[in-house]
Parts: C-alpha cells; structure tokens; sequence
C-alpha cells in the first residue's frame, strides 16, 4: 500500500488534482497497485485554515508518504503579503524540507498539438526536452535576504549561493538523465557575468568527465532563451540553477503548446517524490470547469514512473493522453487565438482521459 497525500492547492489546483487523481486510481487498480490517498491544504487554502502556507503537520505527512501530488499555489488575495507569508513560501518550504534539489520538467510535442503552439509546426516536429533544474538552492534560498531602509531609501537584497556539493548532485542527475536519452546536455549559466554561474562551468566541466559517453555544451541563459523559440530540436538535457530553470521552463512549456501540458517530478535523496504540473494557480478561470487537467494528469505518470515503479502505468496514462488529443479534444488552452473549435472543459477532459484507459468512472 503507497500512501499518496494530495495538496490541491489554490485557484485551479483543487480541480485538475481531482482529474488527476481518478486517473492515478484507476491505472493504479490497473497495474494492480493499491494507493492511500490523505489530502491537506497548502499556500492561499493553509493561511486561511491554518494562519500558515504550509504546517509543520503537512511537511510531516509528506514525509511519511511515498510521493506528494500538488495542484497549485497563489492567488490575488494573498499578493499583497511578504514572501515569506505567501502561500508560494508553503511549496518552497515543501521543497526543502523534502530535499528536493532536481526537479525534471519534459518537455515534448504531442503530435496532435503541433498547430497550437504559436511556432510554426516545422519548427516544433520532434521536439523533445527535459529540463533538469536545481531546486533547493540559489537565489530562491540565499541568505542575506530582505528589505531595508538604507539612508532613507527602500532597499531589497536577494543572495545567489550555490556551494559545489549542490552543483555536482544536480549535474548527476542531468548526466544520468541523458543516458536514458539522446546523451546531451546542454549547461546553461550567466558566466560572463555571475561567479556562481564560474563555478557551474567548472564543476559541470569535472563531473562531465564521468560521463565520456554524453556530450556537454555550456550556453549562455540569454541566447538559450533566444534558441529555445528558435531550434529547440537542438535542445536534449537541459542543466540548469533554480531561477534560470523557473523561466525557461515556462518557455519551454509554450514550444509545446500550452503551460496546461507540461508535468514535473521533483526528487531528492529521501525517496520521496513530489508531483506538480509546471502550472500556476490561473485564478482568473478557477471554479469555472475549464482548466486543462493534463500536465496535472502527465505528473502522474511521472509519479508512477519514478515513485511507484510502474513503468506499465506511465505508459498507458501517456497513451491514454494522446488518444484523447489525437481525437481532436481540446480545453481552451489549447486553441490559439481566435480559433474556434468547440472546447471542453476540466472535468470532461477527465472523464475522456479514463474512457481511454479502459474505465468506467
Ligand atoms: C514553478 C513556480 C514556483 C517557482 C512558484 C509558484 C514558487 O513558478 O514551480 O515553476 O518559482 O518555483
Ligand atoms: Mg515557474
């Protein structure tokens, strides 16, 4: 029995994790496994049930868990909060408690989806990337941090730090990914200007020598961003810090048509896996049925892939998600602008994707 906690989050959260939850059920009864399921508030819903985005309660029974499944977190009514209220501070804490410092966002085309990315479809055929970004370190931890009035004038500082150890373990799992693929990986930094981005270059450089077998290009952040819209298909392994990461994958995400199709898996030393689509809250169409349930419902195959040793799994949510594109359903996401296929809606596309798997609901 796999003890799964599910943390909906805010805005859309609460209602692609429940598509996505039917799903992991059912391809779990499928292969054969048996899942228990615990849900807990995190971000927006933890403050306000709790005072808190995330409790010492909620880290602890992701802990006793084998893999954690996370809709989303944030939303206008806590913007105007200090970080470290937010509700994006209970994901952060979740993050680092779990020591979770590699986090893996695919990035592929489906087939059926090649018209609705804002690229051209010639440009996109084939694209198929993985984006391995560092997660508990950086910018988004450094201390010092803060705000201060400085001789009168507000000032903020934010730290970039990272120290070798972490920059060898994310580059391991950049390598190791890329021999299960096409052996290549690209390091991106900000070398010509930033001494953490000298000290990737360098510690990339040593732990590349363990892996003769896979070909290492470094690549400046700014003209990767410019290549990524360009020839992604150049673009296999992706290695990179935690800031440069969270921008580019979000790129990444529109070469494949929509940010309501990129899944993720943050792993760390512990064995416990975290699932979340690389989504954010949309607050602007939470409640309203029409959010897309697939990068929620391809975490899950993530999750069956590398939590619950369930290769078969993955496969067959994977497939049942291309079906159910390759017969032409769409969420609203996924048409560009001023297209007017009919669309269907959050819960619809859930019940398309079960169908496909060989359930009844
Ligand atoms: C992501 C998100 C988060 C991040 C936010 C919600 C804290 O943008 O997972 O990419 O910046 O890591
Ligand atoms: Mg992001």
């Amino acid at each position: 029995m796999d003890r799964i906690l599910l943390l909906p989050g805010d805005g859309i959260g609460p209602e692609v994790v429940a598509e996505a939850r039917r799903v992991l059920e059912a391809a779990a009864a499928q292969s054969g496994r048996s899942l228990a399921f615990e849900e807990r508030p995190i971000g927006g819903a933890s403050i306000e049930a709790c005072g808190e985005p995330i409790t010492s309660e909620v880290l602890e029974r992701a802990r006793a868990s084998r893999a954690v499944l996370l809709g989303a977190v944030g939303g206008p009514s806590w913007d105007h909060l200090p970080p470290d209220r937010r509700p994006e501070k209970g994901l952060l804490r979740l993050r680092k408690d779990l020591g979770l410092y590699a986090n893996l966002r695919p990035a592929s085309v489906f087939p059926a989806l090649l018209g609705a990315s804002t690229l051209r479809p010639e440009v996109l055929e084939g694209v198929d990337l993985l984006v391995v970004r560092e997660l508990t370190g950086g910018i988004y931890f450094g201390e010092p941090r803060g705000t201060a009035l400085v001789d009168g004038r507000r000032e903020a500082r934010n730290t970039m730090v990272y120290d070798e150890v972490e920059i060898a373990r994310i580059a391991r799992v950049a390598f190791e990914s890329a021999r299960g693929r096409r052996r290549h990986v690209t390091h991106v930094h900000k070398a010509n200007v930033l001494e953490v981005s000298q000290l990737f270059v360098t510690v990339v450089d040593e732990v590349a020598r363990g892996y003769p077998d896979v070909e290492l290009v470094h690549q400046l952040v700014d003209s990767c961003a410019m290549l990524l819209v360009r020839d992604p298909r150049r673009f296999d392994v992706i290695l990179t810090s935690n800031l440069f990461g969270d921008i580019l994958s979000d790129e990444a995400a529109m070469v494949t048509g929509s940010l309501g199709m990129l899944p993720s898996a943050s792993l760390g030393e512990g064995g416990i896996g975290l699932y979340e689509p690389v989504h954010g809250s949309a607050p602007d169409i939470a409640g309203k049925d029409v959010a897309n349930p697939l990068a929620t419902i391809l975490s899950v195959a993530m999750m069956f892939e590398h939590s619950l040793d369930a290769p078969e799994a993955a496969v067959a949510v994977r497939g049942a998600v291309d079906a159910v594109l390759a017969d032409g359903h769409r969420t609203e996401d996924l048409l560009l602008p001023g297209e007017t296929t009919e669309t269907i809606g959050c819960r619809a596309m859930g019940d398309l994707v079960l169908e496909r798997l060989g359930r009844a609901r």
